[in-house]
């Protein structure tokens, strides 16, 4: 089904060759997209906080060619990387009705992640939504009238949503929306947007350190994991939990109650992962170390009253979230008491940030 906001009017001239470069930031969700419908549909509306130093820069290379059909070729750090060509020719294919340039040109997409690639950070986020800002910045270059700045993004973000869902959040910041929801009349299904609403001060520069508890490679891919919610006994519950979650944020987000964001945070990350732990085939993505985090975590917060608290995604790092105002505490904790837990000692720290450049 194609979506005709984002349909584009005839393209007026076609650059015979150029290119043009973006860097997009990852994202860490607070409600988590679990399961999906329709071409990448979400099932429940998300929110997440765009990140800063975890991010991906992608730049687009173009030449015209003739003749029909896909020519691309991927670099990962400079080193030509066909591992990647499938996912990115679905990508092409899905989003061909809306940027119906593809087959005129001949592309060498060439790319790079700030975080090492097997540390266990998803990178489709930010590397989709990279790589459709490109798209969209080149289709601006054919049109007789530039797109508004409003409709760049959203066509950016729609694009980004049909490579991976969750890249729908990684164009802007610093707290993006994705779904409809009842209580966020312009949220939509087809793109995130940057939250509506007010939001306190205690959330500026929220920080975020990533505990790399487990680098490999993902136990159970995303796509197979929101196909599992289908047959979910507990799905229909969790999508209204998820919304209903969505709904405290808001006032909590205008409050600036942090004790309350911790009870929301923490329960959308086992939430997230009791779906997979109560899914047919069922996973335990959380490793010893996870566990081991979370008990110190929690102890650390009842003997310091601080507002630290965790947030997991599909797999066993833990991301740990805090105001900027606890920054030195912290990561003093987390260095004293947390590191041990990841391999190697490992952790990134990051914080909001306001998502994507062009470079
Ligand atoms: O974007 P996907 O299809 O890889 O799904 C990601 C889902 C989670 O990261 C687990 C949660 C979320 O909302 O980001």
């Amino acid at each position: 089904m194609t979506h005709s906001l984002f349909l584009p009017n005839s393209y007026k001239h076609y650059p015979e060759k150029g290119s043009v470069s973006y860097q997009s930031p990852s994202n860490i969700a607070l409600v988590k997209y679990w399961g999906k419908y329709g071409e990448q549909l979400p099932k429940n509306a998300s929110v997440s906080f765009t990140l800063s130093h975890c991010h991906t820069q992608t730049t687009l290379e173009y030449k015209m060619k003739r003749g029909a059909g896909f020519h691309v070729k991927v670099f990962l750090d400079g080193v030509e990387t066909p591992a990647f060509l499938p996912k990115i020719e679905t990508f092409f294919e899905r989003i061909k009705p809306y940027v119906p340039f593809l087959e005129r040109y001949a592309f060498m997409v060439r790319t790079t992640n700030s975080f090492p690639h097997s540390s266990g950070i998803a990178s489709s986020a930010s590397g989709m939504s990279a790589l459709a800002l490109c798209l969209v910045a080149l289709e601006n270059q054919l049109l007789s009238r530039e797109m508004t700045s409003d409709y760049y993004h959203q066509k950016a973000s729609f694009l980004a949503r049909l490579g991976s869902g969750s890249a729908a959040r990684s164009v802007e910041g610093p707290l993006v929306v994705w779904g409809e929801h009842p209580k966020i009349p312009t949220a939509s299904n087809n793109f995130g947007l940057r939250y509506p609403f007010k939001v306190h001060p205690n959330f500026e520069n929220y920080q975020d350190t990533i505990l790399l508890v487990d680098k490999g490679e993902k136990q159970v891919s995303s796509t197979v994991g929101h196909d599992l919610m289908h047959a979910h006994p507990f799905a229909e519950q969790r999508f209204q939990q998820a919304n209903d979650n969505l709904s405290k944020l808001i006032s909590v987000f205008e409050s600036g109650d942090l004790e309350a964001f911790i009870e929301i945070v923490e329960s959308e990350a086992l939430s997230l992962h009791a779906m997979m732990m109560t899914s047919m085939p069922y996973f335990i993505l959380m490793k010893p170390n996870t566990l081991e985090i979370i008990q110190k975590l929690w102890a650390y917060r009842k003997e310091t009253g601080s507002k630290v608290c965790f947030t997991l995604d599909a797999g066993a790092n833990v991301h740990v979230l805090y105001p900027e105002s606890e920054k030195d505490p912290v990561l003093q904790f987390i260095s004293k008491e947390l590191a041990q837990f990841c391999q190697k000692g490992q952790y990134i720290c990051d914080e909001v940030g306001f998502g994507s450049k062009k470079l």
